[in-house]
């Protein structure tokens, strides 16, 4: 049985090589991070915490799925060795010493979502700390948040090894997300024309593609480079175009790497 680790008193009791945080809610997507985690180490830890930090919209977090009994199962099957759910008061014992994003954590989500950027880096810090493992793994999903972890790590010189999956998507495309479960039926159509746009080689293209759609209301999309985050030029190697949006209130994000089919 997977064992169940609620307190940080616990956790300090034993040590993870491998540590795949999540906010609960886990599917296929959180599944493929636990068996990627799991090849890189045999002590595989996943914590699940719903962070109020970086829920600008209270809604949103009021919202949040939870899901304890099944996520259990689900990060048992995938392999991982325990999971960490601490409580507020775990996490943040006392004053919070807030992690700043920077200028590209004011950019696209963070121009968005105000402060969401910082409350997740100051998670993600704390959780470190708590947990000290050598590696960790993030979802390519939430690219910029994951090239904002890299950017606090390589800061910090933090000796954390930050490894990159890819994202998992439902056999008609559209990315896993634990947010996916709000769509209702029209709406989960709707959001197919999000993986759709991105087959598309310029960023014209997918405008007019996600403009056909009126079930989607765009927030930003654009091509950066994977390097700075910032719009990528000529002189990017390698590019990535990204997506956010809204369909049925839900905000759905997506991104490919430029040049990558399927
Ligand atoms: O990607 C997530 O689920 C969250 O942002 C994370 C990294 C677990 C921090 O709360």
């Amino acid at each position: 049985m997977i064992e169940l680790i609620k307190s940080a008193d616990d956790l300090a009791r034993q040590k993870f090589d491998v540590f795949v945080p999540t906010m609960g809610a886990l599917h296929a997507g959180h599944q493929s991070l636990i068996k990627l985690a799991k090849e890189k180490g045999d002590r595989v830890l996943v914590s699940i915490f719903v962070n109020p930090l970086q829920f600008e919209n209270k809604d949103d977090l009021a919202k949040y799925p939870k899901t304890l009994d099944a996520d259990l199962k689900l990060a048992e099957a995938a392999g991982a060795t325990a999971v960490f759910a601490p409580s507020y008061e775990d996490v943040y014992p006392g004053e919070i010493t807030k992690i700043e994003a920077g200028a590209i954590g004011n950019l696209y989500e963070g121009a968005s979502r105000a402060g969401h950027f910082s409350g997740m880096l100051t998670v993600v810090k704390r959780l470190f700390d708590l947990v000290q493992p050598k590696i960790a793994i993030f979802g390519e999903k939430d690219f910029q948040q994951l090239f904002l972890i890299k950017q606090m790590v390589k800061e910090l010189k933090l000796p954390i090894e930050i490894i990159a999956a890819p994202i998992i998507r439902e056999s008609d495309g559209l990315a896993m997300s634990s947010r996916n479960v709000r769509l209702d039926e029209a709406g989960r159509k709707s959001s197919l024309i999000i993986s759709k746009s991105l087959n598309e080689n310029s960023i014209t293209v997918m405008q007019k593609v996600l403009a056909t759609e009126p079930g989607f209301t765009l927030d930003y999309l654009e091509i950066i480079d994977e390097d700075t985050f910032l719009p990528a030029t000529s002189d990017s190697k390698n590019k990535r175009a990204i997506i956010a949006g809204w369909v049925n209130g839900v905000r759905l994000l997506d991104n490919k790497r430029m040049g990558a089919t399927a």
